[in-house]
């Protein structure tokens, strides 16, 4: 079993570490929604709810799909680091990755 550190920075200023397995198949949406995030993800993961909304501050992960690259252009919030954590495959998504949750439920 391999885990990857990730760094959630919270509403509040400051940053969680938290510690994701990669050999599990899952996606960053899931992983947070584990930790307690209240990420809606409404459509369960299928890049169609935009809920899942992060921006990735540092570090690297899977590329966009053009669907991805579609719903992210209909959010009002999305920005240059934007991506959907339901679309980032923890196995793709670099050790000590930085991330900000931007979607609705936070
Ligand atoms: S869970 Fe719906 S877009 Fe990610």
């Amino acid at each position: 079993m391999s885990d990857i550190q990730v760094f959630v920075e919270e509403a509040d200023g400051s940053t969680t570490e938290h510690s994701f397995p990669t050999d599990m198949g899952l996606n960053l949406m899931e992983a947070l929604k584990g930790s307690e995030y209240p990420i809606l993800a409404t459509c369960g993961g299928m890049a169609l709810c935009g809920t899942c909304h992060i921006a990735l501050l540092e570090g690297t992960a899977n590329p966009p799909s053009d669907e991805e690259l579609d719903m992210l252009d209909t959010l009002f919030n999305s920005g240059e680091n934007s991506r959907l954590s339901c679309q980032i495959r923890l196995s793709a998504l670099s050790n000590g990755a930085r991330l900000q949750i931007l979607g609705e439920g936070n």
